[in-house]
């Protein structure tokens, strides 16, 4: 039975596995009329599993008849034996009834023996995936010696740090040298996939680097404990995900217990407060599955919010208003302006208008830091790679102005 369990308990997970994708990508079927083709994929999933469960059953069930089967000879043989020993003379009535008695009694234990053995396989079986999860070894361990990281100042270093993503065959970091003084507000930019979120990851550990230290106020993060580095870091991700709580819940998810004035008044920084309560529940509004209910800026002035609230030395904005309309940007910006006093703030934006006011801004090309400096003097570099992405975003800027 075992072999053909595990095979149908692993097509067990697939049903389960492509049902929730084609669930979760719902939107993206129905844009691209897929329904059919997916209801197709579905079905080659679904039989293949029919066919296996169907193998599965059919060997429990034939164990079993056969288990059914050896008892029943056993019966008839025990049975049979005491009946021609009585024919022969050779055994009494009262030896026939004690046998027969203490067989049906044993005949109803050797049934329950076997009834055990059956569903023992059987959990067995579903237990097997759970232990595989179980025995997988964990990506980030905390150290035996971890100790809880004591962010007071802010000063982040990248010491000669090397990484590379598993399954890529060139590091995306090699050696990297960076220091971020305690309260600097440093600006990240380059073109995609340069390197800049897997920087504020790596910040909050959540891959391990190969080569290299990354230290926080002088401790080594790789000594720390996982949850009291990133409880210390507030960040707006680059895709905000919320629960499907309530915006209240959602919004105090950095420092739970908060007062519902301090939950608002974090929602005011962010420019949310208005259209949260526009909706007819307000903060108590159930936002979707990772948020679905909610417009794009909207989930974005939520996540802002969230960031607010924590009292964190460290702030990491992930092209945290990539999604805000221009009005609603200025805004948040000079809120964002005020948040970042005292912190050390690392803000990631394509929009390089988001980063110009900031002390220092580091410009990214395939996980090297190329250039470096303040607004100022990095547009004043001749054939700078800065210089070349603000041109082109001023004259496009330029462009739309003049057409209107
Ligand atoms: N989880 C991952 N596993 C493997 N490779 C990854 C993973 N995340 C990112 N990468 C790769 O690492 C490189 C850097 O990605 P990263 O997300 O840091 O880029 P980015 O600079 O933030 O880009 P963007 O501006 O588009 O957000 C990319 O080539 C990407 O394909
Ligand atoms: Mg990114």
């Amino acid at each position: 039975i075992a072999p053909a369990a595990r095979i149908s308990n692993a097509w067990d997970t697939k049903v389960g596995g492509t049902l929730a994708d084609a669930l979760s990508c719902n939107a993206v079927v129905k844009s691209f009329g897929a329904e059919a083709r997916e209801d197709g994929r579905l079905m080659r999933v679904v039989s293949r599993w029919r066919r296996r469960v169907n193998r599965t059953w059919l060997r429990y069930n034939t164990t079993a008849a056969v288990q059914l089967g050896v008892l029943l000879c056993l019966r008839s043989a025990v049975i049979g034996g005491a009946v021609l020993l009585w024919m022969a003379g050779k055994a009494s009535p009262g030896d026939v009834t004690y046998v027969l008695t203490s067989y049906y009694v044993i005949h109803a234990y050797l049934r329950d023996v076997g009834m055990h053995i059956n569903n023992l396989q059987r959990a067995v079986n579903d237990m097997d995936e759970l232990v595989a999860i179980h025995g997988e070894p964990i990506g980030i361990v905390d150290a035996a010696d971890a100790k809880p990281i004591a962010v007071t100042g802010g000063h982040i270093v990248f010491d000669a740090v090397t990484f590379h993503y598993g399954g890529h065959r060139t590091a995306l970091y090699d050696r990297l040298s960076v220091d971020i003084r305690p309260g600097e507000r440093i600006g990240l930019v380059g073109r995609s996939g340069s390197g800049k979120t897997t920087f504020v990851k790596l910040v909050q550990r959540l891959y391990d680097v190969s080569g290299g230290r990354i230290l926080i106020d002088g401790q080594d993060i790789a000594h720390a404990k996982q949850d009291s580095l990133r409880s210390q870091i507030a960040i707006v991700q680059q895709e905000p995900i919320l629960f499907h709580r309530s915006l209240a819940e959602n919004i105090a998810y950095g420092r739970p217990g908060v007062s519902r004035a301090e939950i608002e008044q974090a929602a005011r920084l962010a420019n949310a407060h208005e259209f949260i309560m526009r909706l007819p529940k307000g903060y108590g509004t159930l936002v979707g599955e990772r948020g679905v209910k909610l417009s794009g800026g909207e989930r974005q002035r939520v996540a802002l919010a969230r960031a607010f609230l924590p009292d964190a030395r460290v702030l990491i904005l992930d092209e945290a208003t990539s999604s805000l309309d221009s009005e609603s940007e200025a805004l948040i910006q000079e809120a964002m302006e005020r948040l970042m006093k005292g912190r050390t703030a690392i803000v990631i934006a394509h929009r390089l208008a988001t980063v110009r006011s900031l002390d220092r801004i580091l410009v990214f090309d395939r996980g090297r830091i190329v250039e470096q400096g303040n607004h100022a003097t990095l547009v004043g570099k001749p054939g700078g790679l800065y210089r070349s992405l603000f041109e082109r975003q001023a004259t496009e800027f330029g462009q739309l102005s003049a057409a209107g």
